[in-house]
């Protein structure tokens, strides 16, 4: 998992949800591919999690799924299936997940409104959405840190938050454009978080021991919960939204 408020954030939404409905969940991950999300989720046990679903359209990445459900011992809780967005409905057609996960794929589809009405569908009436998505301020700031002015300012400014032709991402998203998306797929945005404040600003040689990394992971923990600073989660690398359907 690349971060740990991330998956801590996942997992407590898991247990709350769980309790509440007094049984345990069935997960969907969209573009899950290797498993590095629904491994753990299975791992969380039975009680929790009765079995997670991912629809990846890599064969490479599913076969790496299945071996690393094997090495956990949970491959009876979770399946891989060929398939994508556009071919969501067809490849997963029980279509009735408590929570459904989609994270660093909204990026890559060929319409992201239309994948979250298709994610909407995939729930429950009052199902869960994980999204998580790659933030375009983080993009600003960290183009501007490496001298690279002229793709701070295409980031900032393009419809799709990319610095130019060889930007690696096909998209990135603002906090109000995501939210707004959600919304209009029929979901309520229950609550947000900036993941990697600050990871992609540090140099790596910053970084080497784990005592450097728990130091980046308390500042960011401090900033993304300062109760002066609510607006600085806009600026992670990851933007991460919980919303309900109903
Ligand atoms: C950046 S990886 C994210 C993997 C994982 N969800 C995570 O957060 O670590 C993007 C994943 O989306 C998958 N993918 C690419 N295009 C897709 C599409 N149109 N629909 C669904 N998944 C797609 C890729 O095969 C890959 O596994």
């Amino acid at each position: 998992m690349r971060t740990a408020a991330l998956w801590a954030t996942v997992r407590e939404l898991v247990v709350d949800r769980a309790d509440a409905l007094g049984r345990p969940l069935r997960v969907l991950d969209l573009g899950g591919g290797t498993g590095e999300l629904a491994v753990p989720l299975a791992e969380l046990g039975p009680d929790l999690v009765a079995g997670v679903t991912v629809v990846d359209p890599s064969p490479d990445a599913l076969a790496a799924l299945a071996r690393r459900a094997a090495e956990s011992g949970v491959s009876g809780r979770v399946e891989g299936r060929q398939g994508d967005a556009d071919t969501l409905a067809a490849v997963v057609p029980g279509r009735d997940f408590d929570l459904v996960c989609c994270h660093g794929v909204l990026e890559v589809v060929d319409d992201p409104a239309l994948t979250l009405r298709q994610l909407t569908a995939a729930l429950t009436a009052d199902g869960d959405l994980s999204l998580l998505v790659s933030g375009r301020l983080a993009a600003v700031w960290a183009r501007a840190l490496a001298g690279e002015l002229g793709q701070a300012l295409a980031v900032l400014t393009s419809a799709d938050g990319r610095y130019g032709p060889h930007d690696p991402l096909p998209r990135r998203f603002d906090l109000h454009e995501l939210t707004g998306l959600v919304h209009d797929a029929g979901l309520q945005v229950q609550r947000w978080h900036g993941i990697r404040l600050l990871a992609d600003l540090v140099p790596s040689s910053a970084l080497d021991s784990d005592a450097d990394r728990s130091a980046l992971l308390a500042v960011e923990r401090a900033l993304g919960e300062h109760p002066a600073y609510p607006f600085l989660g806009e600026l992670g690398a990851g933007l991460h939204v919980l919303a309900r359907r109903g």
